[in-house]
């Protein structure tokens, strides 16, 4: 008997370019797994984008940019099944029923809604409107849905990710303990997904931070953000903390700290020690820190920028690859929707008949 592989699931919102911090914090473990050979599923969560939706954005465009820089990164839609949340509606039918077992109070404590809470506190003049939602409280269980339905395994996420997972894992189980076993529980999450601070020292790289170095920046664009950079000479202690086991960094402003950590993903062992030293030595070697990491950076860009301008790597591609995958998830998604329809007792498989 053939061993069971094991389903990997992952989501990233549609934000439009992608930068380092997503490279580094989810897409190569993405390809890693693909090429591991494991079961993976990897979808762009349109749905959760509409949960802090302030103004109309072009969300499908958006989706094709960033499928394009997927395959550019190495994800293969011949191996891995990629897909958009959209194309799966059943995935709205669970996260209803998923919410019958899901506590209101343990929703308010989710992070995505305490900190969109802290920030409507902050200002309180209401010219946003209304931005929390019912679907922004539900966010936690609309994810659960999307792992629950494909019977997930494991799912990468980033630390910042992980309280979402645990929630789905609560709510997989409080559904089977209720309605006899019928839901998968995924594993808790890996800890120390690694964590790029952004090019302004801040303690995560972000679009909305404005602080990121995008995959497809070319070299221009690279040494003016890295020339950029402040690299103050004050002994700012770090801000955050290395979740990078194998790397020391020294009490150093947080900015040059985010050079180092670059450069030691980017460049050779002995490049990045030599520049250690020259931090230890207190040389004068900023200048030449920034334009040694800005080639590094550039020609990890290159061929990332050149499969993304491939000619074969177009919208039509990117649109063929989604019908396909979406009919290649449906059917697991549909059967993990009915098992939970039956076991509540609803919508008895009329439909079957
Ligand atoms: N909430 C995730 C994020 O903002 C994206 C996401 C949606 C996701 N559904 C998921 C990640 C399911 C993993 C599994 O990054």
């Amino acid at each position: 008997m053939s061993e069971k592989r094991e389903i990997i699931l992952s989501g990233i919102r549609p934000t439009g370019r992608l930068h380092y911090g997503n490279y580094f914090g989810a897409i190569k473990t993405f390809v890693d797994l693909q090429e591991q050979g494991k079961s993976c599923y990897y979808f762009i969560a349109d749905y959760h984008a509409l949960t802090t939706l302030t103004e109309r954005e072009d969300f499908f465009r958006q989706t094709l940019d960033m499928l394009r820089t997927y395959v550019a990164c190495g994800l293969d839609p011949a191996k891995s099944v990629i897909y958009r949340q959209s194309d799966l509606p059943c995935t709205a039918e669970l996260t209803l029923l998923l919410g019958m077992v899901t506590n209101i109070g343990h929703l308010e404590r989710g992070t995505t809604y305490k900190d969109k809470m802290s920030k409507l506190t902050d200002r309180r003049d209401g010219t946003e409107g209304n931005p929390l939602s019912y679907g922004l409280l539900g966010y936690p269980v609309l994810m659960a849905a999307d792992i629950l339905i494909v019977k997930a395994d494991i799912v990468p996420v980033g630390d910042d990710q992980r309280q979402h997972v645990e929630m789905a894992m609560d709510i997989a189980q409080k559904f089977n303990h209720r309605f006899g076993e019928t839901l998968k529980v995924p594993a808790p999450v890996a800890r120390n997904a690694l964590r790029l601070p952004g090019l302004d020292g801040a303690a995560k790289m972000g679009k909305s931070e404005h602080n990121t170095l995008d995959l497809l920046d070319d070299p221009k664009t690279v040494l003016k953000k890295i020339k950029g950079v402040q690299t103050s000479t004050d002994p700012a202690p770090l801000s955050v903390e290395s979740n990078e086991p194998d790397m020391v960094i020294p009490e150093m402003a947080p900015s040059l700290g985010t050079l180092y950590r670059l450069l030691h993903l980017l460049a050779p062992e002995d490049v990045y020690l030599d520049f250690m030293g020259k931090y230890r030595r207190q040389e004068k070697f900023y200048g030449l820190l920034k334009t040694t990491l800005a080639e590094y950076v550039s020609k990890f860009n290159e061929p990332i920028i050149e499969r993304y301008n491939d000619p074969a790597n177009n919208d039509e591609f990117v649109m063929d690859f989604l019908r396909e995958n979406a009919r290649k998830v449906t059917p697991v998604a549909l059967e993990t929707v009915e098992a939970c329809r039956q076991a509540m007792g609803i919508g008895h498989s009329l439909h079957r008949a």
